[in-house]
């Protein structure tokens, strides 16, 4: 099987970048704009990206609402109804949207997703999460966030759910002559009663055109793996270098042959924000005008919101980073932060341009493509989430510039080769 580099890109009407909807050029109210989708989402189908996905959580996206006033994060599409719209306006482009496994049922998800899959032929994917915000809870009757096992264990079980559901109404007969619609026997599958879940079934809808949607993951703690390398098919990861995006790479792909999966049918996209210029000085121009435009209140709080279990008020943002405990949030997101403050012995607000530019990429087209091949060929990436800064300048320049490159160096497909999401992931 001949490898070959696959996009997705995560897109967010407000820019990938915290600050990015104040960029002069950023189309400010791109966010509740279904044109602005569509036709970003036809740009990506001109440069064959293999998916569009929508990221999510159940509130506003903090609870600072100081800090989160200044960015675009309080207020975006729910991802399966923005996604059946667009399933109706795009043809190749596969359609991934996010769901939790903490605050839904697993009977709701297999049939919006089912019916996802039935709208778009085919194109649907499920990015499987088990919610990291814990404001959350509070929307469902909570006090408190479920811990970190615990919604792993819960999640393991909504997803066995979900796939028996998808597989529970495989035929429909439609026979005229014998006046049966469906076989009586399907109608009266399996119960399902676990631990979390009580299920009769069947699905209300017949098996998806995919048979199962493609399953996303980003599980990056060591419980996250070994989940995201049972269940998931393409694992989204926030890598800073590339040694770590191999031992990432290796690392979970061990684990797949281990849960006794095929490894090459499970694809690494590490997360990717492009920033393309005639030269590199001027690409380089581009980050620091956005770190410029990150205001103080949203950097304490970015990095305060991605490491759980400490306050940030009144620390110096030009001081050093105070002693951080284990939380309930994400575990490896917490490491990865204090890990690079403390080797780089970096200030709060370095660690948040680090942070929110860790994963731009800026530099000529060339130079972009050359960082791409690398982590390719060198086994850190099999593909990549591409979420772009501000939009849509970025991600016209990616798809004009850096996907010719790519295509040219033979790196990529020039057109898309099959008519589901995972055919075009290679998926089979
Ligand atoms: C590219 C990417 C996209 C993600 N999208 C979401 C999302 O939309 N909603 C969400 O609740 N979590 C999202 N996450 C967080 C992951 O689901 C996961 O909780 C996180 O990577 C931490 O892993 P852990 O739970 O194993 O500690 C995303 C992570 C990455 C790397």
């Amino acid at each position: 099987m001949s490898r070959f580099l696959t996009f997705g890109a995560l897109v967010q009407g407000s820019g990938g970048h915290i600050a990015g909807w104040r960029h002069p050029e950023a189309y400010s109210t791109g966010q509740l704009d279904f044109g602005f989708h569509v036709d970003l989402a036809k740009l990506l189908e001109r440069g064959r990206f293999a998916a569009f996905f929508v990221a999510d959580v159940v509130a506003i996206w903090g609870h600072q609402l100081e800090s989160l006033s200044r960015t675009g994060r309080a207020e975006f599409f729910e991802p399966l109804t923005l996604l059946s719209a667009l399933s109706t306006v795009t043809r190749d482009i596969g359609l991934v949207g996010t769901a939790t496994t903490t605050y839904n049922e697993p009977y709701h998800i297999a049939r919006k997703f089912a019916s996802l899959d039935h709208l778009s032929r085919g194109r649907a994917g499920w990015n499987v999460v088990t919610s990291v915000v814990p404001l959350e809870a509070a929307n469902f009757g909570r006090a408190e966030h479920l811990e970190h096992s615990l919604r792993y264990r819960r999640a393991a079980e909504f997803v066995d759910v979900v796939r028996a559901l998808w597989d529970s109404l495989p035929e429909v007969l439609r026979d005229k002559e014998s006046g049966r619609y469906y076989d009586p026997d399907v109608l009266a599958p399996p119960h399902h009663d676990g631990e979390h879940f009580t299920v009769r079934g069947p699905l209300n809808i017949s098996r998806p055109p995919q048979g199962h949607p493609v399953l996303f993951q980003a599980g990056s703690s060591a419980t996250g793996q070994d989940f995201a390398a049972r269940y998931g098919e393409v694992l989204f990861t926030d890598q800073p270098d590339l040694a770590s995006a191999q031992r990432f790479y290796a690392g979970v792909k061990r684990k797949v042959a281990d849960a006794g999966r095929d490894p090459d049918r499970v694809l690494v996209w590490p997360v990717l924000a492009p920033l393309v210029a005639d030269t590199e000085a001027a690409a380089r121009a581009r980050v620091r005008e956005l770190d410029e435009l990150l205001h103080d209140d949203v950097a304490r709080r970015l990095v305060q919101d991605n490491l759980g279990e400490v306050d940030l008020t009144g620390h110096d943002l030009d001081g050093p980073l105070p002693e951080v405990p284990e939380g309930n949030r994400s575990k490896s997101r917490r490491d990865l932060l204090v890990g690079l403050a403390r080797r780089e012995n970096l200030t709060i607000r370095q660690l948040a341009h680090r942070y929110t530019g860790g994963s731009i990429v800026a530099g000529t087209p060339e130079q972009v493509a050359d960082r791409l091949e690398t982590w390719f060929r060198e086994r850190g990436a099999d593909g990549f989430n591409v979420t772009f800064p501000y939009l849509p300048g970025p991600a016209v320049d990616f798809v004009e510039q850096v996907v010719p490159e790519l295509r040219r160096r033979g790196l990529v497909r020039a057109d898309y080769e099959g008519t589901t999401l995972r055919a075009n992931l290679g998926l089979g």
